[in-house]
């Protein structure tokens, strides 16, 4: 049991005390009646709430997929850089966080939720959840750098980088390739890289286990997952009952 204003709160209908204003107005329904105490227990899985006139559900979780743009930072503050919650206008963003960390430069899929579990799990070292990146990188990249990749590469840190998978797309003056690690190294694709001598000068991450950028999202933009997605996150994660 929750109470109503909290329920619509959490759901991102407004701040309580917005939601408190909505009820007085009238814009609220319980199982088809209008409602306007605040104090009003909802049963989340059995009462019907609507709000102006459409059903708001109560989810526990939220599972936003971000198409992140370059010049965001992946915090939820920053006094000089727009920050992930900039994007999400109109989205509950109460106690959503990004699951990993991509660069300030680098654009493509972060997974933003309130599911600590989940987002522990997605993270944890011992559970190698592939990510894929697209790189655009200065240099030939050579059959030569495949092996080097998927032997394990010395980055630097006290142990080398686990073997990667890496495609060429191009190779030339400029190259594009796609990478897959199981890591999430500080600057790891980048260290790679410069491990064999180059440069990476674009950088868009493409997936992250069962989860693939959805290309019609611009830069910027974000979506719901879906309720497969969800349960192959957690499927990856090992979560399924939580
Ligand atoms: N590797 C990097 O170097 N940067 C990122 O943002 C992600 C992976």
């Amino acid at each position: 049991m929750i109470r109503l204003d909290k329920y619509l709160a959490d759901m991102g209908a407004g701040t309580r005390s917005e939601v408190k204003q909505y009820l007085k107005k009238g814009l609220v329904t319980v199982n088809g009646q209008p409602e306007k105490r605040p104090e009003r227990k909802i049963e989340e899985r059995e009462d019907a709430v609507c709000f102006r006139g459409e059903p708001v559900v109560y989810a526990r979780y939220a599972y936003l997929m971000f198409h992140k743009p370059a010049g965001c930072v992946t915090a939820t503050r920053d006094s000089v850089h727009k920050t992930v919650l900039d994007y999400l206008e109109g989205a509950s963003v109460k106690e959503l966080f990004p699951v990993g960390r991509l660069d300030i430069d680098t654009e493509g899929l972060l997974l933003l939720t309130n599911d600590g579990p989940l987002c522990h799990a997605l993270l944890a070292p011992g559970r190698h959840v592939e990510k894929t990146y697209f790189a655009r990188v200065e240099g030939a990249v050579t059959e030569a750098d495949i092996l080097r990749f998927a032997e394990g590469l010395d980055i630097g840190d006290d142990k080398p980088a686990a073997p990667a998978d890496l495609r060429i797309l191009s190779s030339g003056e400029f190259s594009e390739i796609l990478l897959t690690i199981t890591e999430g190294r500080f600057h790891q694709v980048k260290r790679m890289f410069a491990a064999v001598g180059k440069r990476v000068v674009y950088l868009k991450r493409l997936s992250m286990g069962p989860l693939h950028l959805d290309e019609t999202l611009r830069p910027g933009e974000y979506r719901a997952l879906t309720e497969q997605e969800i349960a192959a996150l957690k499927a990856v994660g090992g979560t399924e009952g939580q």
